[in-house]
């Protein structure tokens, strides 16, 4: 079934070789002065960098560098804020992965407001305007150059905020597969890993399509097939650019639209994670997966793993349901394995002590224990999911 929606993307997708030619054009719309932000130096060792000046050699550049991965609130938001207002700004441009996206997006809204700008953040207070953000993006995995998202860390209260607002879509993102070569095997895994999860949050849900499902198991056959080539060949180009759009589609609601909404609880387990011990986001996501999957297991959920056993994997219809799902849980777990991924939290740093302390804060900051969840999650389950997944 396809139930009652709206979708709503205004975001002007530039994909290709070389598509980056257009960007003073775009950039143009805008005005003049432009805060250019990027990350730790990965696109001036591409090149990407010295590209960019020179195509905007006509504008009035000012620079943000050294965004963090899990972008944080303080320094990189409140300085680029603090930016735009000091130079009168006009447009943001992202040069670089979602982490450099996430946090443009977060200064484009607080560069407009001129209280704490964590009350925008934290969604106590709603944005009345934003800064047009154009991005390149870097690195396949989030889809932040495509969805109204942002996600924000807050160490001095070990917070990490998804923040959604339809001010927040880029107003046009610039994909160049080619851009992704650099990007290690780590990274890549991570990726990929992030986009997967972004289906599967998606997938698990109620009511679902035919028509959904078709869409949601070719990006995961695309996304699985071709992270393996990708890290076996970096500058495979094929491989790359079925990477960079599938995972473009991960979180603007494209791939279930009419269907339930699941309430994303990977993502509110991994957000935490991520809050407490700064751990990548994908590889949180890839060793959560198969223990949640083992947890929300049921009567109910059951049919969805049989639909990604057969439809996905390819296993015999005849075979028992619950064996099945096992398969299917044990066959995401090998997969996630075989990219790189350790699957143990632990080996990451995270602390069994804190598990008890990270559930309630999942509790109390994601809810999800809700009941129209697809699976709801109590605060045993969140301490049963964590604690197998160490
Ligand atoms: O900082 P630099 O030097 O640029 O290096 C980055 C960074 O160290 C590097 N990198 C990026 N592009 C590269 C490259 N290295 C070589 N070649 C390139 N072409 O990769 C490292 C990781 O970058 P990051 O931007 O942190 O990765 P990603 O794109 O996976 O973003 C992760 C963040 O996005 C959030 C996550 O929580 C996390 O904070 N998410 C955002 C979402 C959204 N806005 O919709 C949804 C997601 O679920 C996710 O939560
Ligand atoms: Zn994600």
């Amino acid at each position: 079934m396809i139930g009652n929606f709206t979708y709503y993307t205004p975001t002007k997708l530039c994909f290709g070789k070389d598509c980056i030619k257009d960007l003073p054009g775009v950039i143009g719309r805008y005005g003049r002065n432009v805060l250019l932000t990027y990350g730790g130096g990965s696109i001036k060792k591409m090149g990407l960098y010295d590209r960019v000046k020179e195509l905007l050699k006509d504008f009035n550049i000012v620079e943000l560098s050294g965004i963090e991965p899990n972008p944080k609130y303080d320094p990189s938001v409140i300085t680029g804020a603090r930016l735009c207002k000091e130079n009168n700004i006009d447009v943001i441009l992202s040069v670089g992965g979602g982490s450099v996206l996430d946090c443009s997006k977060a200064i484009s809204a607080c560069a407009k407001y001129d209280g704490e700008g964590w009350d925008l953040i934290s969604s106590k207070v709603k944005a009345k305007e934003a800064l047009p953000v154009v991005d390149i993006i870097t690195l396949a995995a989030t889809g932040s150059e495509y969805d109204a998202g942002c996600v924000i860390s807050n160490t001095a209260i070990n917070d990490k905020r998804g923040y959604m607002d339809d001010h927040l879509y880029p107003v046009a993102s610039f994909l160049d597969p080619e851009y992704t070569f650099s990007v290690n095997k780590w990274q890549t895994a991570c990726g990929t890993a992030d986009a997967i999860n972004h289906v599967l949050e998606q997938f698990f849900a109620d009511p679902h399509s035919t028509f959904n499902d078709g869409v949601m198991i070719s990006a995961l056959r695309s996304l699985m097939t071709n992270v393996k080539i990708a890290l076996e060949t970096p500058d495979d180009y094929a491989a790359r650019s079925e990477l960079m759009y599938v995972c473009s589609w991960g979180c603007n609601g494209i791939l279930s639209n009419g269907a339930g909404y699941s309430g994303w609880p990977m993502h509110s387990i991994e957000h935490a994670l991520s809050a407490y011990f700064d751990i990548t986001h994908g590889a949180g996501l890839a060793i959560i997966t198969p223990r949640w999957m083992r947890e929300i297991l049921s009567d109910k959920t059951i049919e969805r793993f049989v639909t990604l056993g057969v439809e996905l994997f390819g296993f015999d219809k005849a075979l028992p349901d619950t064996d099945m799902a096992e398969k299917v849980i044990e066959e995401f777990y090998r997969f996630f394995e075989s990219i790189g991924i350790p699957m143990h939290l632990g080996e990451l740093g995270v602390k069994a002590e804190s598990i008890e302390e990270m559930a309630d804060h999942i509790l109390e900051n994601d809810s999800t224990n809700e009941p129209w969840m697809y699976a709801p999650l109590d605060k045993n389950a969140l301490i049963r999911i964590l604690s197998a997944s160490m």
